[in-house]
C-alpha cells in the first residue's frame, strides 16, 4: 500500500500512439502500446492522485477508481481532450507518441491501387506538449523525449523549447527501452540536473518518475 503522497493533486497523463486517418481503412501510426503511460497513471492513482488519462488507441486497461480514461484517436482529438482539463491540473505528463504529421485530406473512399507511386500530402499536427508549455501557469509539466541519436542534446532542446519542468529521455539505442515491451531505461533531465536510471520494468520506472516529481514539488 503506497503512501498517499499525491493526495489532493490532479494529474493529467497522455499515453499511447495517435492514429492519423488516411482513408476509411488506413492510418499513419507508431509502435507505442500505451504501457508507459498507463503505468504512470496506475502509480499516481495509488499515491492518491486524481488521474485524467488521455490515451490514443491502446490495448491497455485500468479499473482504478481514481483514474478517468478518455480514449482518442488522432493528435487533434488528443489536443482537444487535453485542453478540456489542462487549466485545472497540478501535474501534466506527456508520455504519448503523437504523430507530428497527418494526411492533409482524408479520402472518403478506400484509396484504389493504381500507379507505382502514391503521394500523400501531410500537414503538421498541433504540438500538444508545446501548447501546454505556452499555457502553463502553476502546472508542473513533464515531457518525454524518444530519441535515436544525440539523445541528451535533443532532450535538452525539447525541455527548453516546450517550457517543461523536466523531461524523461528514453533512447531506442538502449536495449529494452522505449516502445511496446514491459521495460524501459530512462534519464531525467531538468534545466540544471541529469539523473540516469538502470533498465527496469515500466512500473518501476513510473515510481522513479513520480518520486522525482514529488521531490521537485516540495522544492
Ligand atoms: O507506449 P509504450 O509502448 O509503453 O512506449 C512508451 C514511449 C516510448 C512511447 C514513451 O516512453 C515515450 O517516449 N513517449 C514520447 C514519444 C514521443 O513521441 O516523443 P517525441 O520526442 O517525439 O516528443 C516529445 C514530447 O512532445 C513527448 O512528450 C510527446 O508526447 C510530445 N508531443 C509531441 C508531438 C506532438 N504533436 N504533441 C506532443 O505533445
Amino acid at each position: 500500500n503506497a503512501k498517499k503522497t499525491l493526495a489532493g493533486k490532479t494529474v493529467l497523463i497522455t499515453a499511447g500512439p495517435t492514429h492519423e486517418q488516411i482513408d476509411p481503412v488506413r492510418f499513419i501510426g507508431n509502435h507505442s502500446s500505451g504501457k508507459m503511460g498507463f503505468a504512470i497513471a496506475e502509480e499516481a492513482a495509488k499515491r492518491g492522485a486524481k488521474v485524467i488519462l488521455i490515451s490514443g488507441p491502446s490495448a491497455e486497461n485500468t479499473n482504478h477508481e481514481n483514474i478517468a480514461v478518455y480514449r482518442v484517436k488522432s493528435a487533434k482529438e488528443m489536443f482537444s481532450k487535453v485542453f478540456e482539463f489542462y487549466e485545472h491540473v497540478d501535474i501534466a505528463i506527456a508520455s504519448a507518441a503523437v504523430a507530428d504529421y497527418a494526411p492533409k485530406d482524408i479520402a472518403s473512399e478506400k484509396i484504389k491501387k493504381k500507379e507505382d507511386f502514391l503521394t500523400l500530402e501531410l500537414v503538421k499536427n498541433p504540438d500538444i506538449l508545446k501548447t501546454m508549455g505556452e499555457r502553463k501557469r502553476n502546472q508542473f509539466l513533464v515531457g518525454f523525449a524518444l530519441e535515436t541519436e544525440n539523445e541528451e542534446e535533443n532532450a535538452k532542446v525539447k525541455l527548453l523549447k516546450k517550457n517543461l519542468d523536466m523531461i524523461v529521455l528514453n533512447s531506442l539505442r538502449d536495449k529494452g527501452a522505449g516502445f511496446q515491451g514491459t521495460t524501459n531505461k530512462i534519464k531525467i533531465l531538468t534545466s540544471d540536473s541529469l539523473l540516469e536510471f538502470s533498465l527496469k520494468s515500466k512500473k518501476e520506472v513510473a515510481k522513479d518518475l513520480l518520486n522525482f516529481v514529488e521531490k521537485q514539488l516540495v522544492k
